[in-house]
């Protein structure tokens, strides 16, 4: 099948569905939801803006918090195909072990949307669209900020995101990829999991202060802002300058991160957006129309630096 067929088949499935609906407050769609957790201030603004979306659109919106655990979130997905949404949207805590609960859906005809993080699928037909940031280039990018801010030569403790996830495999892999083809002086000595939260990253960096390779560490990349936060605490604690003895990027662009860059503690991060109810609603809008959508939506980012973090911008900030 074409994919202008398949989306066409797509969308008469979503306006049958929708045609039957008492259930929904208005526009006939139930959207079932399976977030993964909320381990960071990136995912809270991300939920807000996916529940605000669904609200503003009059959606029936079937929300559910994995907790940070795949098999909830293989089981919310699960109830969703029960009780026939129209449409079941995720944000995956990890790349693999998505095909069983993947083909439920295709056997259920529920079309899948996956968004802010990929899965690892032979049959790429197990879902309409994957709409978020590429993480590659957010390391990539994290990289060059590095360069900039160090001069082009320090030792690295990376604090890497929720293991088996796509930001965490990508971030690093392409921050090591910009490393071995442009930054030599750049080295990685220290690298961990700190799962994308904030106590964790300053248990985690903690501990590489204590290590053996603990005083020689001059700079820290963090795969998310949170973590920085956290490793900032531990610095501090440990009678250190962050932002001076340790030079630190991290992802997401939170406003917690612009705090720290106001105050001199984080060189920069590297945008990753996480208001992707607009474009989330609008994708599950267009299929209800019968209007193909492509496979793959990236989301636009930049990157923050300290020296363009004002009083303003921080104030200005959405999440
Ligand atoms: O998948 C996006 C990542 O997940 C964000 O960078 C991180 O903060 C979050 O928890």
């Amino acid at each position: 099948m074409s994919r202008v067929h398949r989306s066409a088949a797509l969308a008469a499935i979503v306006l049958i569905a929708g045609g039957c609906g008492s259930r929904a407050r208005s526009g006939g769609l139930v959207v079932g939801f399976s977030q993964v957790g909320a381990e960071s201030g990136w995912r809270t603004a991300n939920t807000r803006s996916i529940k605000g979306e669904a609200d503003r659109r009059g959606v029936t919106l079937k929300f559910s918090d994995a907790q940070g655990d795949q098999e909830n979130q293989i089981r919310a997905i699960r109830s969703f195909i029960q009780q026939k949404v129209d449409v079941i949207a995720f944000s995956p805590k990890t790349e693999d072990g998505w095909q069983a609960v993947l083909e439920e859906a295709k056997q259920a005809h529920i079309p899948v949307i996956l968004t802010d993080r990929a899965v690892n699928v032979q049959d790429t037909s197990l879902y309409v669209t994957f709409i978020g940031s590429d993480f590659v280039e957010e390391g990539r990018r994290a990289a060059a900020c590095l360069a900039r801010a160090t001069g082009g030569k320090a030792r690295i403790a990376e604090l890497q995101g929720t293991p088996g996830s796509a930001p965490a495999l990508d971030r690093k892999k392409g921050f090591e990829a910009a490393l071995a083809a442009e930054f030599p002086g750049l080295t990685i000595i220290k690298s961990q999991s700190g799962n994308f939260e904030r106590a964790r990253g300053k248990e985690v960096f903690e501990a590489f202060l204590r290590s053996p390779e603990g005083a020689s560490i001059t700079a820290l990349y963090a795969h998310n802002d949170d973590m920085a936060l956290g490793a900032i605490q531990a610095i501090e604690a440990a009678g250190k300058k962050p932002g001076t003895d340790i030079v630190i990027v991290s992802v997401d662009g939170v406003h917690d991160a612009f705090q720290a860059m106001l105050d001199g503690k984080l060189a920069c991060s590297v945008e990753c957006n996480p208001l992707l109810g607009p474009q989330l609603f609008d994708l599950i809008e267009r299929l209800k129309r019968g209007e193909p959508v492509p496979k793959r939506i990236i989301t636009k980012e930049g990157v923050y630096e300290r020296s363009q973090v004002t009083r303003e911008t921080l104030a200005a900030r959405q999440y």
